[in-house]
């Protein structure tokens, strides 16, 4: 796991921008897993900015909120499009996000898997943190090992959610996720993080024990995961001393 310790947002999103959009200079077709809330924001608007193609690329989107119609503003399907895709040159049948309207979620959780597969895996995997430790919407307790699938919010992801939905009460309790499973076949993780409400997190995520209860922990065990993160979410880490100087200090050929 490579910890990018940066000063603010701004700088730690520059550090994740430059990793994709070389990604998609370098690999013009690749399948890009992608996140939604408050935090790849910043990442979206300096991907749409830098103009780059997108007709061939594939995304993925981690998940999406079961009962919510594509067209409902709190949508991840809205969320995508708002903020991303309609910026840029994508096209719309290379886009994935689950479909929380399916009758059937088990097949629909099946099928995002296959074509997850049949698209040859995901490149590069964008991922926010919860403060609860959820990575895409595993919540605590995911097994480690989990595909696409059903899950329950937690009570404390309610609370942080309640913000888009007007209260905690009318963010929908159930949602379709990508697995933890699903994240550790991607070749590369990037993980957004920023400000002192992740910092516990971020702190578990890096120094805690692997373990279901964190589920971000489970980046511990992927061979290619970045973490770019701020000061303030950096603020519970016992030796950011050290991420920061193997920062600072990178072979030239590995810097990016
Ligand atoms: P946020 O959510 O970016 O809105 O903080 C992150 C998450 O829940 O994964």
């Amino acid at each position: 796991m490579e910890i990018i310790i940066q000063s603010d947002a701004e700088a730690a999103t520059a550090v994740a921008t430059r990793v994709i959009a070389r990604l998609l200079r370098e690999k013009p077709n690749a399948v890009l897993g992608l996140a939604t809330g408050s935090t790849p924001l910043l990442l979206y608007r300096a991907l749409i900015e830098m103009k780059l193609d997108w007709r061939i690329v594939t995304t993925f989107n981690l998940d999406e909120y079961v009962g919510l119609p594509k067209e409902h503003k709190q949508s991840y399907h809205s969320f995508m499009w708002e903020n991303l895709f309609r910026h840029v040159n994508i096209s719309k049948k290379n886009v994935h996000i689950p479909d929380g309207m399916s009758k059937d979620i088990e097949k629909c959780c099946a099928q995002y898997e296959n074509k997850i597969r049949a698209s040859g895996g995901i490149d590069l995997q964008v991922l926010g943190i919860g403060t609860d430790g959820h990575i895409g919407f595993n919540e605590p307790t995911s097994s480690l090992t989990s595909r696409t699938r059903i899950k329950t919010l937690t009570r404390q992801t309610h609370l942080d959610n309640a913000r888009f939905f007007g209260s905690a009460d009318k963010v929908p309790h159930h949602v379709i996720t990508m697995g933890l499973g699903t994240f550790m076949e991607a070749r590369q993780c990037l993980l957004l993080a920023f400000g002192a409400k992740k910092a516990n997190a971020i702190a578990a995520t890096v120094e805690g024990p692997l373990a279901a209860i964190n589920p971000a922990s489970i980046l511990q065990m992927h061979p290619n995961a970045k973490l770019c993160i701020d000061e303030a979410a950096a603020g519970k880490l016992k030796h950011a001393e050290y991420y920061r100087w193997v920062y600072k200090n990178k072979p030239e050929w590995q810097v990016f």
